[in-house]
């Protein structure tokens, strides 16, 4: 990144730091010489792990809260010069089974990071994890920014309201704050567990494991991102007084069938791997959004980002890193 220079000795706070998006950006923000503070509860369904920040654990502090404490949260904001804004509970099964925790941490936690920063932090520059996710269903394709926000699934709504409320407190108290509407990401460092964070993620494992995994439908369209294209589109964020104010979609360079997902996959694997389609379980397909890909016209513009990591490649990646530390992950 062009502009790596001016994080070098800047106080940065990432909620969510021991996950799969956070850690990567720890990484990088290490690199380019930041303070950084990690924040994650570590709540065990969530992607946080502590073998994220293996090998950087002496270069950043962490911090082992939950962000709906409000007291320790109003403490941490404090002399932070950026913070990246990313804990949050996503899986949308478990934000239909218990709303509440997805209402606690996606909306509830998020207003009270908001006047943290209001009353003890109102330089900080925040960037917010949004998601693709409360668009709903498409009426269109590609999908852009002016696209009606419909989601179909309780933490659509919260990620919205989350969103919303960054938007707002830049506008009305003018806490600077950008949110990046990501879509699938996918990479070193996710979920792999189980398909909570995603289904790519349980994927990987079972194709790992030398197992058979499921393809649901197939046909829908997806698009993806590495996840150090995402990390680049945070920093890009960050450092853009441009930015501040508004939401951007973050998409991948072309959008692919999951079949055809599950076809490169194996491809990558060296042939190795099997799958069985099948239909959608009931419960699923009531939240299911069909085909998504975005439209990032508007970040390509202005702050200037854009996806570099072909999905070849990086699906090559992720699975050289899941090969070598599978047993950290499963
Ligand atoms: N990965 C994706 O494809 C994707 C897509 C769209 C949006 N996002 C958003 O990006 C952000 C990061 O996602 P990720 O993929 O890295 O997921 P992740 O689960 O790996 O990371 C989230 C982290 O937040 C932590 N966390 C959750 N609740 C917390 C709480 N109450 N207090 C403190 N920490 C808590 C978890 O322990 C975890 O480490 C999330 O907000 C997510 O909604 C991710």
């Amino acid at each position: 990144m062009e502009n790596a220079t001016l994080f070098r000795d800047k106080s940065v706070l990432i909620t969510g730091g021991l996950g799969f998006i956070g850690s990567n950006l720890a990484r990088r923000l290490v690199e380019y010489g930041a303070r950084i503070t990690l924040v994650d509860s570590l709540i065990p369904e969530y992607g946080g792990n502590l073998f994220n920040i293996e090998g950087i654990e002496d270069r950043v502090r962490l911090n082992i809260t939950d962000v709906r404490d409000r007291y320790s949260m109003a403490y941490l904001v404090r002399d932070q010069d950026y913070l990246f804004n990313l804990a949050g509970q996503t899986s949308h099964m478990d934000s239909m089974d218990d709303p509440h925790t997805d209402l606690d941490i996606n909306c509830v936690a998020q207003l009270s990071i908001l006047e943290a920063c209001r009353k003890y932090s109102p330089t900080i520059k925040v960037v917010f994890a949004s998601t693709r996710q409360i668009y709903g269903k498409p009426d269109y394709l590609p999908v852009n920014e002016n696209h009606l926000l419909r989601p179909v699934d309780v933490n659509g709504i919260n990620k919205m309201a989350g969103e919303w409320y960054h938007i707002l407190y830049n506008n009305v108290y003018g806490i600077r704050a950008t949110a990046l509407r990501l879509t699938n990401t996918y990479g070193p460092r996710m979920r792999i567990r189980d398909a909570r964070q995603t289904f790519l993620g349980l994927w990987i494992r079972l194709l790992l494991e030398g197992r058979e995994f499921e393809v649901w439908e197939g046909q829908q369209l997806r698009d993806f991102n590495f996840v150090d294209d995402a990390v680049d589109a945070m920093l890009a964020a960050a450092i853009s007084d441009l930015a501040n104010g508004r939401a951007f979609n973050l998409g991948g360079e072309r959008a692919i069938s999951l079949r055809d997902l599950a076809e490169q996959l194996i491809e990558v694997n060296g042939g190795d791997g099997r799958y069985e389609g099948r239909s959608f379980p009931s419960n699923r397909e009531r939240i299911d959004i069909g085909d998504y890909y975005a439209d990032y016209k508007c970040i390509r513009e202005s702050p200037g980002w854009q996806p570099r990591v072909h999905l070849q490649e990086g699906l090559a990646l992720t699975l050289e890193f899941f090969r070598k530390h599978l047993k950290n992950y499963v």
